[in-house]
């Protein structure tokens, strides 16, 4: 399959890109899309077939559901049932971070949403993407738009038409060209439990830590991290192993402890790039730095899977990064980070 780029850097070209993407969107075909967290490979979220065409182009298993982009909050009730006891907390929530990187488990409304979107489960993950681009796709389209991220299952997520090309290119119809996401981790996922006694706060649970921070949860509920019930994730998001390089990468606690093993080639992925310890551990072949001499989290954060997916094609046989602080969006990045490195180094 030859995969179509269509930019988007002028007004013309905007308008056709949306108008292309929402026609193959309504043909049951597959679109790879920009969201402000990371590239979503989208499909209409009420079409078995093309739902079924994202499992493919991805090889993700079919025990892993979607999330469902909606085009704004209003359709939020045509896809889920927003119980009664949280409808409340719920609207205060996506009043405050929708359109945004905020994502929310409710129960499914099986008439609009059918069961290979959610793996069968019974609840969906939804939300509305800030992206302007993503928006007026969305727009045009007028549905519900099932996106995963627009990487192979279990790689790297991509922040950048070039990386979507890498990772599907020839498996599918039509890559929008967005530019670089603007916040470059993909959603927070939360649920949302009613007070447990009259007098208390709702529960937020946060399922995939994110964007939007435990920090800024914090005025809508008790916040929780999320749980794993019989040794099972309750989203199948915290799969141990994901986001991962082929080259195998090791977070580095202790660097007195670090050793080098003499003709191996190393790469760093560092904060600031000011810790002489972690800068001086391997004679490098390559050192990338997440917020160069600043250490500020949301530019890291953009940079964040960019710079991983640049070190993975640099050559070195092991990536050693640098642990990020772990307050706000560092929480995170050490997230994927922890589960990059369980997954690296396999083909
Ligand atoms: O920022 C994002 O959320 C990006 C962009 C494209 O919107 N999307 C994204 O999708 O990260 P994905 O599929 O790569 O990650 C969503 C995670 C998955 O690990 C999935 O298991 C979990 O959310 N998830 C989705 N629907 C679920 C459901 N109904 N129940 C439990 N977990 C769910
Ligand atoms: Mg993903």
């Amino acid at each position: 399959m030859i995969t179509e780029l269509a930019r988007t850097d002028t007004p013309e070209a905007l308008k056709e890109a949306a108008a292309r993407a929402a026609e193959l969107l309504r043909a049951g075909e597959v679109v790879a899309l920009p969201t402000e967290t990371v590239y979503g490979l989208g499909a209409d979220a009420r079409n078995e077939a093309a739902l079924a065409k994202v499992f493919a182009a991805k090889e993700r298993p079919h025990f892993d559901p979607l999330i469902v982009h909606l085009p704004s909050a209003r359709m939020l009730p045509e896809v889920a049932e927003v119980p009664g006891e949280i409808a409340k907390e719920i609207a205060r929530l996506t009043e405050t971070f929708w359109p945004g990187p905020l994502s929310i488990l409710l129960p499914r409304r099986a008439d609009a949403i059918p069961d290979i979107a959610t793996a069968g489960l019974p609840n969906v993950v939804v939300r509305v993407s800030e992206d302007p681009t993503f928006r007026r796709i969305a727009k045009a389209f007028g549905g519900p738009i099932a996106a995963p991220s627009a990487n192979r299952f279990g790689r790297i997520s991509p922040t950048s038409a070039a990386a979507v090309e890498a990772e599907l290119g020839g498996r599918i119809p039509l890559i929008v060209d967005g530019g670089a996401c603007s916040r470059g981790l993909e959603s927070t996922i939360i649920a949302v439990s009613p007070p447990p006694a009259p007098n208390k706060k709702p529960i937020i649970t946060i399922l995939r830590p994110g964007p939007v921070t435990r920090d800024e949860l914090k005025k809508f509920g008790k916040v929780e991290d999320g749980r794993v019930h019989a040794g099972k994730p309750e989203t199948p998001g915290q799969l141990p192993s994901h986001y991962a390089p082929r080259t195998p990468l090791r977070i580095v606690e202790d660097p007195a402890a670090f050793l080098p093993e003499p003709g191996k080639r190393y790469a760093l992925l560092s904060f600031k790039g000011e810790d002489e310890a972690y800068l001086n551990l391997a004679a490098f072949d390559q050192v990338a730095l997440l917020s160069p001499g600043a250490g500020k989290m949301p530019e890291a954060a953009i940079r964040f899977f960019f710079l991983l997916r640049q070190l993975d094609e640099c050559g070195a046989d092991e990536i050693l990064a640098e642990p990020i602080p772990e307050r706000g969006l560092g929480i995170a990045m050490m997230d994927r980070l922890r589960r990059a490195a369980a997954g690296s180094g396999s083909e």
